[in-house]
């Protein structure tokens, strides 16, 4: 994965002369002694990190903790003290006023908490606003908004007023209007946080399924730790504006490093975060006549696919081996096409997978509308269940 926002060594201090928190911080002292002696707030302090192209990155934290205040240095509606923030390598903190404009209605989308949609304004007109600043015609903003608005779940409600609209439903338009900017990144500050619960899971459920096509590069700040570990392709955790721990969901649940994130990870149900798809080997189907593809599994076999990426059959390695040297395979009767090949899907737990395997038969991972994603061999299965802690493996026995 290639890297689209860069943090390197950010301070940010709310003070009009910096300098004697920030030595201070320089040399090692933390938040709470830099107020008591100087009186000066400290929201960051020497946070480093890397979110990587199309990645869901989160920042993860209790209140306080300085969440907002790194969202809002990075398209600099905080003015950072010290370090760098790169956007593809250009560093935002040295940008100048028009390049900033630039960045922040081509390049960066905020999304807040509170919607912060104008109530006297249509859906569709709060949703091409953006658009209006950057003085795209009426037309072509409008059909831009009916776009991102049918994306989001919301075709016909251009016309309407955010005051009909329920919360989740609000929130969606929030999402939509940072979309309809088309810029790569987006910044989600407790975007879903005021939802309620079932609500909220719909619009995290919305969001992968989104992300899935259009691929942006995200920071999403949230409090909730399951938020952060459904979301997240990594995490970081910040605790008094520092960064106190980096790294995948999976390395975060089994390797804390502290108590501060122990007391997070106690809460979550660990075998969630080891499902088929933490320990599948992703396919690369190639052509094959008729529209049909070929992907091949690990283990010598293969899945041949349909073109909508469904599985049709298997082939065991006799067969695969007669298909490279030109003798096809047959779907009828007696052929060589096996029906016998087992589907999990994509969040099926390890478990579950390791229940449904079944020795000799390929096993296929598949997304929720049931596309080939992935195979998973048996000795990945066991490796990944191996990788657990101890009383999701011990289920596996029950
Ligand atoms: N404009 C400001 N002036 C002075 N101090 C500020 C300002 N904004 C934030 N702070 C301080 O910076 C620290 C971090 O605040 P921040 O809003 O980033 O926390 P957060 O992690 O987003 O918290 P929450 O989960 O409550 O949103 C806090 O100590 C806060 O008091
Ligand atoms: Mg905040």
């Amino acid at each position: 994965m290639t890297e689209r926002l860069r943090v390197e060594n950010l301070y940010k201090v709310f003070s009009k002369s910096p300098e004697p928190a920030l030595r201070m911080l320089k040399a090692g002292v933390k938040k709470t002694e830099v107020l008591a002696k100087t009186g000066i707030v400290v929201g960051l302090s020497d946070v480093s990190l890397s979110v990587p192209t199309g990645g869901i990155y989160m920042v993860m934290g209790l209140s306080g903790s300085g969440k907002s205040t790194l969202a809002r240095c990075i398209n600099r509606l905080n003015e950072p003290s010290a370090g760098r923030i790169l956007l593809d390598g250009r560093d935002i903190v040295a940008a100048g006023e028009a390049e900033l404009r630039e960045i922040r209605r081509k390049r960066i989308s905020m999304v807040f908490q509170h919607f912060a949609l104008l109530p006297n304004r249509t859906v569709a007109e709060n949703t091409e606003f953006g658009l209006k600043l950057q003085g795209v015609s009426p037309q072509v903003r409008r059909r831009r908004a009916e776009e991102v608005l049918s994306i989001v779940g919301l075709a016909r409600w251009g016309n309407h007023y955010p005051h009909e609209l329920s919360g989740g439903m609000r929130q969606r338009v929030g999402l939509a209007r940072a979309l309809a900017t088309d810029a790569d990144v987006l910044i989600m500050d407790e975007a879903f946080s005021a939802l309620d619960p079932l609500i909220r899971t719909e619009m995290q459920d919305e969001l992968l399924r989104l992300q899935r096509t259009l691929k942006k590069t995200i920071l999403f700040i949230t409090h909730d730790f399951q938020e952060a570990l459904k979301l997240g392709t990594r995490i970081a955790i910040m605790a008094d504006g520092e960064l106190v721990r980096e790294g995948t969901p999976q390395s975060i649940v089994l390797d804390p490093g502290s108590d501060y994130v122990a007391a997070f990870t106690r809460e979550v149900d660990r075998s969630r975060l080891f499902d088929a798809r933490s320990a599948m080997i992703p396919v690369a189907p190639v052509q094959l006549a008729g529209g049909l593809c070929l992907a091949e599994t690990g283990d010598g076999a293969g899945l041949v696919l349909d073109d909508g990426g469904h599985v049709v059959g298997a082939l065991d390695a006799a067969a695969l081996r007669d298909l490279r040297d030109g003798i096809p395979f047959t779907d009828s009767g007696s052929g060589t096409l096996r029906k016998d090949f087992v589907t999990v899907r994509e969040r099926d737990s390890l478990l579950d997978a390791a229940r449904a395997h079944r020795a000799g038969r390929p096993m296929a991972v598949v997304d929720d509308e049931g596309r080939l994603i992935g195979t998973l061999a048996a000795d990945s299965i066991l490796a990944g269940i191996a990788a657990a802690p101890p009383q999701t493996a011990g289920g596996l026995h029950a």
